[in-house]
């Protein structure tokens, strides 16, 4: 077990090693058990996380406010258009600063070819750990929970598995390619066959790819990559549909939107959800166009564990920040 994670940055998934992430868990567990039991747990009283918002936020926001407070903390929600970032306060400034009067500083910001960098330069000049709330790379607490989520329902043991990460048709907005970049990485380092599908214009990162096959290769894990919703889900255990913009296809929103309607079919519903093993568990990081991206009775139905998964957001960065800001 690795303990020592004291004052690291967690910005891509593959930051931690998959013996750092093992740590993690085992934390997360114990602090699911502990807030069951309301046996305080103030590991970092009087500590104060930054959380600079770029992007709006549901979950994140919620459980990293809330997940400070019950490790004895508090949590300053600031959204960045209320700060002097667009007067001129740059990377270097909130880096250097915010390190000084923060123990831990967590961004959002997804915009396109923007927000990784900016994470990496504000953690350049910080002296605190910088931890990634999602940009348009990654979303590494996500996956986090997600596994934590997977261990729950699956086991420990998750070899010879098959988990389908799933592009899915949504009409709200072209949403960020961190979730399923975070997942092909995270998830063959415990051993899951991950298959991958999407139309076409629906691709990811090169560079991603390449690491995910390489973690893939290196523990002895599946990754394939196929463009059919429907062949990828036939016996699955783990169904995670969601969907992403053709980001790498355009970046023009009207572009991407014209591409995108051309897959309304690609919505998780009750038949394609026959064709996953009987006791297939159903995922999604949220939100999710309800009956355009999945029906409800796949969301509210059975399968789904998409309330649990969001509940273990919380429990995976009060982990992290106990282990990272103490
Ligand atoms: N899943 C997730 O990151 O949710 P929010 O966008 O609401 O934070």
């Amino acid at each position: 077990m690795q303990t020592d994670l004291r004052n690291r940055d967690l910005i891509g998934d593959l930051d931690f090693s998959k013996e750092e992430v093992e740590t993690v868990l085992e934390v997360a567990f114990d602090l699911k058990r502990k807030r069951a039991l309301g046996e305080l747990h103030p590991y970092l009283r009087d500590k104060v996380l930054a959380m600079l918002f770029f992007f709006s936020s549901t979950r994140t926001r919620g459980s990293f406010e809330s997940g400070m407070a019950q490790l004895g903390g508090h949590a300053a929600f600031i959204e960045s258009r209320t700060t002097q970032i667009s007067h001129g306060d740059t990377e270097k400034e909130m880096g250097e600063i915010f390190g000084r009067y923060f123990d831990g500083i967590a961004i959002r910001h997804v915009d396109w070819g923007i927000g990784n960098r900016y994470l990496n330069l504000v953690a350049g000049a910080s002296r605190v750990p910088v931890l990634n709330m999602q940009c348009e790379i990654y979303h590494p607490f996500q996956i986090l929970a997600d596994l934590m989520t997977i261990i729950e329902k699956k086991g420990r043991d998750l070899r010879a598995k098959k988990m389908v990460v799933s592009w899915a048709y949504a009409s709200s907005y072209l949403k960020p390619v961190s979730v399923p970049q975070s997942l092909i990485l995270q998830m063959p380092r415990f051993g899951l066959d991950v298959v991958l599908a999407h139309p076409p214009e629906f691709k990811l990162m090169p560079e991603i790819m390449d690491q995910a096959q390489e973690q893939a290769r290196k523990y002895n894990a599946g990754f394939e990559v196929v463009d059919d919703m429907e062949e990828a889900f036939k016996d699955a255990d783990i169904v995670y549909a969601k969907s992403w913009g053709p980001l790498l296809t355009t970046q023009d929103a009207e572009e991407g939107k014209r591409i995108q309607d051309q897959y309304k079919n690609w919505i998780t519903d009750e038949r394609k959800m026959r064709l996953a093993k009987p006791d297939a568990i159903y995922m999604h990081p949220l939100p999710a166009d309800r009956n355009i991206e999945v029906t409800d009775g796949v969301m509210d139905g059975p399968n789904s564990v998409v309330y649990d998964e969001a509940e273990n957001r919380l429990h995976v960065q009060k982990a992290v920040m106990a282990l990272t800001m103490r």
